[in-house]
């Protein structure tokens, strides 16, 4: 049986979903006081966005989480099975329904994200009609790497966001990544959101000129309760308004980004690249960024309702 998540469901769902194993890199939540930030998201509700897979006894099988984005209006589908694939149709039925359910809420596409060594779960996508998008690398810099570059930050002519900043960072994000696959615009309630929820505006590095935002490096040194690797940090967003490339301003913003990342005892910095970014990709590897693993974007159409 198939349903959506009710609120009686948080404590088995957070069980479930710290045991179950996903088609790709799928977020897990430790304890429930990051489940319950994870349910926060600006425009997220848990009793429409995640359906549930039951079996005879009520007990979780399965789930599926639709995370609705307005402005490309696609949906990015993350599936968890307890014992995927043991049995191969369940999976299907829980992407299937989460499609048809997408589609009536004015979604035009989906997107999953999977492992490039998900032979199985790569399988089943093909089945239900998805196609290949995209390829996206796993980046990281190395020990050696990152305790040379963190100390030859060139200056000082960044500071961190500052509270209050949101509206000002949602501008220049927008800006940077206006032509980027995949990318939704964010709002400022968007930007709060995941700036509280990634430790808070000292975690963005920015430089500002005449009183704009023109570049900027936010990391997420790891949050206490999810499941992250302890010694490393992730450059998450990187960005340089597009008036203003080409000036050294990327590269001395992640520069400033490694820097504060070691300052809080990472060794290693990690991030993820669209695999078509040559831009980025030439800064990152010029830096001693290696990769270390890929996934795969794929893609179905929904069908109108
Ligand atoms: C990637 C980005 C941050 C680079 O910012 P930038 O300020 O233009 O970059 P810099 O001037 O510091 O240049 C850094 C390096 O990037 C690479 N680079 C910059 N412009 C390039 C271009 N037009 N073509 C190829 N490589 C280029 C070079 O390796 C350059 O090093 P070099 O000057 O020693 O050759 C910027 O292009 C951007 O905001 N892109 C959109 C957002 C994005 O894709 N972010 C990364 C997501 S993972």
């Amino acid at each position: 049986m198939i349903r959506p998540y009710v609120d009686q469901d948080f404590m088995s769902y957070l069980v479930f979903q710290k045991q179950a194993a996903g088609i790709g890199p799928v977020e897990r939540y430790k304890n429930p006081a990051s489940l319950r930030r994870a349910f926060a998201r600006p425009g997220f509700l848990a009793n429409e966005d995640i359906l549930l897979m039951l079996g005879p006894g009520g007990e979780i099988l399965g789930s599926i989480t639709m995370r609705r984005e307005y402005f490309l209006r696609r949906v990015v589908l993350s599936l968890l099975m307890v014992h995927w694939p043991a049995d191969e149709n369940s999976p299907g039925k829980l992407v299937e329904e989460g499609m048809r359910i997408a589609a009536t809420r004015a979604m035009l596409v989906a997107h999953v994200n999977v492992s490039e060594n998900e032979v199985k779960g790569i399988g089943l996508l093909e089945r239900l009609g998805f196609g290949l998008a995209r390829r996206y690398l796993e980046l990281e810099m190395p020990p050696a790497a990152l305790e040379i570059v963190s100390g030859q930050i060139p200056g000082e002519k960044h500071r961190c966001m500052r509270a209050g900043e949101e509206e000002k960072l949602a501008r220049l994000q927008n800006a940077a990544f206006k032509d980027t696959w995949g990318y939704n615009a964010n709002t400022a309630v968007d930007i709060k959101y995941s700036v509280e929820t990634s430790g808070g505006p000292q975690n963005v590095v920015v430089i500002e000129e005449n009183g704009d935002l023109v570049a900027y490096c936010w990391i997420m040194p790891g949050l206490e309760g999810e499941i992250a690797e302890p010694d490393a940090g992730r450059i998450y967003m990187i960005g340089v308004h597009p008036a203003q490339r080409g000036r050294g301003l990327g590269r001395y913003a992640l520069m400033a980004g490694l820097r504060m990342l070691k300052a809080k005892d990472k060794v290693r910095a990690v991030l993820t690249v669209d695999s078509e970014n040559r831009t980025a990709l030439a800064l990152y590897e010029s830096l001693g960024f290696r990769v270390t693993a890929a996934s795969l974007w794929y893609e179905r159409t929904l069908k109108a309702t």
